[in-house]
């Protein structure tokens, strides 16, 4: 089974999908690359928005969508790309921003280099266990920050997701593949945006994996996607 467990499909919410049109050339494409579900994963900016009208507007973007939605598309799940601020930490109303029918929060880390300030704001989260984390796009920040701080950050008890874009490119391939070989990836997603951009395939992401690693990592991956989604403990799916 194929998870695409971050993307930016819904309509008009954010910088993703601009309209209906879009997001449903967005689930065609996902659709015709074997994707089985993907969670919609809206940015949310806390200094920007309150968490109740964020999650207005992403509950009523799906309303507006759902009837289009083909028969063929992924299943949905309602979820957010939510950046780490110091004001997220022991705010109670962090499990609202979760994976729908889940604790697991995709938290998106600063652009900046991850210093210890935002490792230990990251940990309090953890800590405070409202919320299970997974960070969102790990190899990403390594344009910002050294793998040693990336490897504190990740060897917090949170789960790991790749965007399958950065398989296809050499420079953050070979970052990928190291993560992947200790041990901090757990899940994958496309991170889709605009249908102008290109698909990025989940498929062909895949594919790359499976040529460097064989397929048992493939499975693993599927494992803990299917953990995440029935809300198991962290301890779980990476025990
Ligand atoms: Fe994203």
């Amino acid at each position: 089974m194929k998870f695409d467990f971050h993307s930016h499909i819904l309509p008009g919410i954010d910088d993703g999908a601009k309209d209906i049109e879009e997001s449903v050339k967005l689930l065609d494409d996902m659709a015709a690359d074997g994707v089985d579900l993907v969670v919609a994963t809206p940015h949310f900016y806390c200094m920007n928005m309150r968490i109740d009208r964020y999650l207005r507007h992403r509950n009523a973007a799906y309303e507006k969508l759902r009837p289009y939605l083909k028969p063929e598309h992924p299943r949905i799940i309602l979820g957010g790309e939510i950046l780490f601020d110091h004001s997220l930490v022991g705010n109670d109303k962090l499990p609202y921003l979760t994976m729908q029918n889940t604790d697991f929060l995709l938290l998106e880390m600063p652009y900046a280099k991850l210093d210890d300030q935002i490792i230990r704001g990251v940990e309090a989260i953890v800590e405070d266990r409202q919320v299970k984390v997974i960070i969102a796009h790990i190899e990403r920040y390594l344009a910002f920050t050294s793998y040693k701080s990336l490897c504190e950050l990740m060897n917090l008890d949170v789960l790991g997701q790749i965007n399958a874009e950065s398989l296809a490119h050499f420079g953050t391939r070979r970052n990928c593949f190291k993560l992947i070989e200790d041990g901090y990836v757990h899940i994958m997603g496309t991170d889709m945006h605009r249908i102008e951009r290109g698909y990025a395939s989940l498929g062909k992401g895949m594919d790359i994996i499976r040529k460097k690693f064989g397929n048992d990592i493939l499975e693993e991956f599927e494992r803990n996607g299917k953990m995440v989604l029935k809300n198991y403990s962290y301890e779980q799916i990476v025990g």
